[in-house]
Formats: structure tokens, sequence, C-alpha cells
């Protein structure tokens, strides 16, 4: 898959089309321009992200879809200083929230962009990425917007060609309903399971979890966490 098998338009409106820009916009092409990317410019590193952190080739790079305001990908950052991670998010106020917290933790190996998680494509290229943490996604309820939620074959599959053997896909979500529909998807894809849980604050990986921000409202209501992680095993296979 060396070019994009097919490119779905995302469903935003580009930010240098914004009649009114916000502070938020305006520092994400601003202040935070350094480490913030809108879509055109995101679009522009597809193949080199690695370069932008000044990483060789080699180098682990990770991504988060979905900051929210940021404060998993703050954490990650700082903790997995070896490690690169790209933030993915499409409102303007979390994105900078999140790399905004990002930088005051001290993490210099994060970088934040503007895109629409279902055209991933766009702006990675075959095998540009490591481990992928796609934490309390929107769950669309309504079952007429079940065809909106992230996690469908299409989409596992073109993950699968942009991620190296031997990196996982880290899910968590509070709607069991959404756990009950990602799971067969997960399973019919190349993807292997490494963990599963319906419960993973009861869980044997309750100890390593960092809550988000919003895990902590579902846990203060006294609801189950749901997880799990799959892997592009080691052979690629
Ligand atoms: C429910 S919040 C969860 C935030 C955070 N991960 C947490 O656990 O606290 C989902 C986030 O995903 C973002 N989002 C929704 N659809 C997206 C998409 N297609 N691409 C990128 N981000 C998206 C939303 O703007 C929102 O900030």
């Amino acid at each position: 898959m060396d070019q994009p098998q097919r490119i779905r338009r995302p469903r935003l409106v580009e930010t240098k089309t914004l009649p009114n820009p916000t502070e938020y916009v305006i520092a994400l092409n601003g202040k935070f321009a350094e480490w913030a990317y809108d879509e055109e410019r995101a679009k522009e590193h597809r193949g080199a992200w690695r370069k932008t952190y000044g990483k060789s080739p080699a180098d682990p790079l990770d991504l988060e879809i979905g900051t929210g305001n940021g404060y998993f990908f703050a954490h990650r950052a700082s903790s997995a200083a070896d490690r690169s991670l790209i933030g993915m998010e499409v409102k303007y106020k979390p994105l900078i929230q999140s790399i905004r917290r990002a930088r005051n933790a001290g993490a210099t190996n994060a970088r934040i962009v503007r895109y629409d998680a279902s055209c991933l494509e766009d702006i990675f290229a075959d095998e540009e990425l490591n481990h992928v943490f796609i934490h309390h996604p929107d769950p669309w309820p309504r079952q007429r917007d079940w065809k909106h939620r992230l996690i469908q074959p299409e989409f596992l599959k073109i993950l699968w060609g942009l991620m190296r053997p031997g990196s996982f896909i880290n899910f968590k979500t509070d709607s069991e309903d959404y756990y009950d529909w990602a799971l067969p998807i997960f399973e019919a894809s190349q993807f292997q399971k490494l963990r599963a849980t319906r419960d993973l604050h009861k869980s044997a990986w309750a100890t390593e979890n960092f809550i988000t921000h919003f895990e902590s409202l579902f846990l203060q209501k006294g609801q189950p966490i749901f997880y799990c992680r799959y892997e592009k095993s080691a052979t690629g296979r």
C-alpha cells in the first residue's frame, strides 16, 4: 500500500477557510505552529514525520486519536520520552490544550495535528506509525449514526497498513454498546488480541492504566471501562 488506496475527504471545514478564527485557531498556525499542524501543513509531512522530531527512520512514533483536553497526551509524551508522539484532534480548543499541556510538562517529543481520523492515510504513509491509542472515541449511540464510529473494518485495514509490525492499538471505551460493536471488528481484522476486559479497573491492567478525563467522568458514576489491545505481530501477519 505505497499510495493511499482510497482518499475519503475529511468531514472538516478547512482551517484556512474559517471566517472568524478563534484564539485557538489563531494559536494553531501562530504561537504553536512549530508543534501543531492544520490539515494543509499536516499533509506535507506524510511519510516524513520523524524528521519533524529530528528522529531517525527506526525510532518509534506513536499516535493518539482524539486527544480531548490532553491529559493522556501530555502524560504519555513525558513518560515515554524516548518515543515520539503525534496527537490528532478535530476540535481547536482541545487541540491547543493538549499541545500546551504537553509543552508545559516539558515534553519535546509531542506534535499535534488537526485532522479527521477517518482519513489517516492522507497524512501517514505505509508503516510510518508504531502504537496507536484510541481512548473513549465518540460512541455515536444511535443506530443511524453507527456509520460514523471510528472502528470499522476499512479503518482497521488502513491502520494495519500504516502501522509497523510489533505495534499495538490500545482501545478504551465507556460504552458497552460500542465495545460490543468494536470487538468483532477487531477479531475479524488481521490484528491479534493481546488484552480484552469488560472492566479495566478490576483487571490486571488497572495499575498501569492512565485515567483519561472522560474515563474519570464514567468512573465517578461507578461505570466500568471496556478495554482491549490488539497487535500487528512482529512478523506482520
Ligand atoms: C469523548 S472525547 C475523549 C477524549 C480523550 N481521549 C479522553 O479519553 O478524555 C473524543 C475526542 O475525539 C475527538 N474526535 C472525534 N472524532 C474525531 C475524528 N474523526 N478525528 C479526530 N478526533 C476526533 C473529539 O473532538 C474529542 O475531543
